[in-house]
């Protein structure tokens, strides 16, 4: 992975390092990402967010909704790198259900220009698809790249000699652009804005990222850029509220609450 310094986090991000082992990692995280390093958390940081080594994993923590503004909130949110319930625990799974079937039964090569928190990504790489994943967040970048870091350590990609997917750091709008291969499918999900403020059914997850990360703006230049760089279709997940990004679909299925807008090129 390559990874952008950012000065977009100063003052809502820092690391956080309270005596776990070794303090060399917490500190190279905090400069590649240009945040201070709290050893211990200071009453006074004004931080939102704060990333540590918590039980193995990399966690994003935060104080939103704590009471005072260093309390932070329970737990941690990591890469999740267990198949999702109802999904199949072999390799490759399946390809059935509403996102394969708005990959396309011909597809092989998928990218993933919005991999976020990667739960589709890890999806759609256990149906055995050929995957890389991009994401333009510098600390979403580095909660991937640990949580794919675990992956290459499970028992069962070791025995069956698989790689984790490949990740970019960087803006798709621009990346798209120069990929050496033509991918089959480039797949979208961008943030949209929610239908209420706080919507009760929105994930933890994707409300912290809405919180870290504000909404995705430039979606209509991302899915252009899709549209250019696919070798034969765009997908996008949207919510079941949402107008279609790309105008009217070619196809369009349905699932819980949201919709895959599938664009065939020509
Ligand atoms: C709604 S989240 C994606 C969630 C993801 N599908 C999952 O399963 O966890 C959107 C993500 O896309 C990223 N993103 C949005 N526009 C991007 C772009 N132009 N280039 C790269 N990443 C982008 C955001 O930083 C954010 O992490």
């Amino acid at each position: 992975m390559t990874t952008k310094t950012s000065q977009q986090y100063i003052g809502k991000l820092a690391v956080l390092y309270q005596g776990q082992g070794d303090s060399l990692p917490f500190q190279q995280l905090a400069e590649r990402l240009g945040v201070p390093l709290y050893q211990p958390l200071n009453n006074d940081s004004q931080e939102d967010f704060f990333l540590s080594w918590r039980d193995g994993c990399l966690k994003l923590l935060d104080t939103v909704g704590a009471t005072g503004r260093s309390h932070l909130q329970k737990g941690g949110l990591a890469v999740d790198i267990e198949p999702r319930n109802g999904e199949q625990r072999s390799w490759p799974a399946p390809k059935d259900g509403a996102l394969a079937r708005a990959l396309g039964r011909k597809t092989r090569t998928v990218v993933d220009a919005t991999t976020g928190w990667g739960q589709d990504s890890l999806h759609i790489f256990r149906m055995g698809y050929d995957l890389l994943c991009i994401e333009r967040s510098p600390v979403m970048a580095e909660l991937l790249t640990d949580g794919f870091a675990r992956l290459a350590q499970q028992d069962w990609m070791q025995r069956l000699n698989l790689e984790p997917p490949r990740l970019i750091q960087g803006n798709a709008i621009d990346l798209l652009a120069d990929l050496e291969v033509q991918p089959d499918c480039i797949y979208l999900d961008p943030m949209f804005p929610p239908k209420r403020k706080k919507s009760a059914l929105a994930k933890k997850s994707m409300m912290v990222l809405r919180d870290l990360l504000g909404d995705d703006q430039d979606k209509e230049q991302l899915f252009e850029a899709a549209l250019n760089a696919a070798g034969k279709r765009v997908v996008v997940k949207s919510p079941d509220y949402a107008e279609p990004l790309g105008g009217k679909p070619s196809q369009s299925f349905q699932g819980k609450l949201l919709r895959y807008d599938v664009y065939l090129k020509g």
